[in-house]
């Protein structure tokens, strides 16, 4: 890493504490520059409407939606609420189907045939979304772009998370950043108590594989990394389209190989200038509880602890010595076989490679919501 200009930002502190040393006006100006992308599968309206609500004014909320449209039109259910939210609110949005034909043309007229399956539609899965939703928020002009899942109980603290967000690009001192939220505490009932948990068990296994692989670049035994698994973070434009990504939930852990692959001097730089410049990653903790709906069980977990797992096994860059400590994490925990390689999943190109002159020329803004771009 010793090229790369990785700055690890470990802040104890409150939004709110945070936004007395930024002035209101500075992370109003990021706020009206960011898109808050809501990757959103079949969730219940009224958990989508609280995130809605707990968005600052200024941002635009971009909601992707991969919900079922058959028995029942959830995605329909969704526009509907959407747009009266955001009438009363007096709000811009934008709203879209994942599997739209619609979405999947932006693609295909804007050379990037990547994210679409056999149907000619964008596949299936979070991160797919996610990425649905970069393009759009580029398109709509956003210098900087967030996610939050659809599924928080708080709308503080999506409130929270926003301004965590604005108040680190804020500080970005390069094009180039990322701010990445580690929860403070996920609350879950423990023999009828409620018990204020630091870490689940996908993030604490994800971190520990990650710092050694950040170790093993540095020389030094670290335990710097804490967000392996951050669905909730925020990037500038020219970073989010300058990195690769990686299928479903494995996105946010394989930022951290992209960032060592790309601007890491661990690979030749495809992106000389943006090495020289810096990447900055900021890493801030908030201060509500995060109380998300949980449907899925330990089949859920596994896949998440074997794919945040296996996006670091697979790359050149990974060492034997860390592969092969991989490996034994996921047989102890019966994921992989003996002998067993952990799976290969999907990976995306660079957006930057997209023609986003040609992909706008395919949208019909009213399509969407009641968002038009200057
Ligand atoms: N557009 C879209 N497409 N959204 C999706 C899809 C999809 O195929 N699959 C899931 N989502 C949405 C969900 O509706 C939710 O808003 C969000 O993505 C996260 O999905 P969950 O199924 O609720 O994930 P989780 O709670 O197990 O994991 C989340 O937190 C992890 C950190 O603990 C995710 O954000 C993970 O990526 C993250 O690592």
């Amino acid at each position: 890493m010793n090229s790369m200009e990785v700055t690890m930002w470990m802040l104890n502190s409150t939004a709110l504490s945070m936004s007395s040393s930024r002035s209101y006006e500075r992370l109003h100006e990021i706020e009206k520059d960011l898109a808050i992308v809501i990757p959103v599968k079949t969730k219940r309206l009224r958990l989508l409407e609280g995130v809605l609500c707990g968005i600052p004014h200024a941002c635009l909320p971009i909601i992707l939606s991969n919900s079922k449209n058959d028995p029942i039109d959830r995605f329909r259910m969704e526009q509907s609420m959407v747009d009266t939210f955001c009438r009363y609110a007096k709000k811009k949005y934008i709203i879209a189907h994942q599997r739209s034909p619609e979405i999947a043309r932006m693609f295909r007229e804007g050379g990037y045939p990547h994210l679409l399956d056999g149907d000619g539609l964008v596949r299936n899965g979070k991160a797919e979304g996610m990425l649905a939703g970069i393009a759009l928020a580029n398109m709509a002009g956003k210098k900087y772009v967030g996610f939050i899942d659809s599924d928080n109980y708080f709308p503080g603290a999506v409130f929270e998370y926003v301004r965590i967000f604005s108040a680190g690009l804020s500080q970005g001192k390069t094009p180039y950043s990322m701010v990445r939220i580690q929860w403070h505490s996920k609350p879950k009932i423990v023999d009828t108590e409620l018990f204020f948990a630091k870490w689940g068990r996908v993030s604490r296994i994800t971190n520990q594989f990650l710092n050694l692989f950040l170790s093993h670049f540095t020389g030094y035994e670290t335990e710097v990394l804490r967000t392996g698994n951050a669905g909730e973070h925020a990037l500038s434009m020219p970073l989010a389209l300058a990195l690769d990504y990686s299928t479903g939930f494995s996105v946010e852990t394989y930022h951290f190989v992209s960032l060592m692959e790309k601007f890491g001097g661990a690979l030749p730089a495809p992106f000389p200038e943006i090495m020289k410049s810096g990447v900055e990653i900021f890493q801030m903790e908030s201060r509500n509880p995060h109380l998300h709906e949980v449907t899925k069980g330990g089949d859920h977990i596994n896949e998440m602890i074997e794919y945040s797992l296996s996006v670091l096994w697979h790359p050149t860059i990974c060492p034997a010595s860390l592969k092969k400590d991989i490996a034994t994490e996921l047989q102890q925990l019966k994921i992989i076989r003996k002998n067993e390689e952990p799976v290969k999943l999907r990976q995306y190109p660079v957006l930057a490679g997209i023609d986003f002159e040609a992909a706008a020329r395919t949208i019909d803004w009213p399509l969407y919501g009641n968002f038009v771009p200057a």
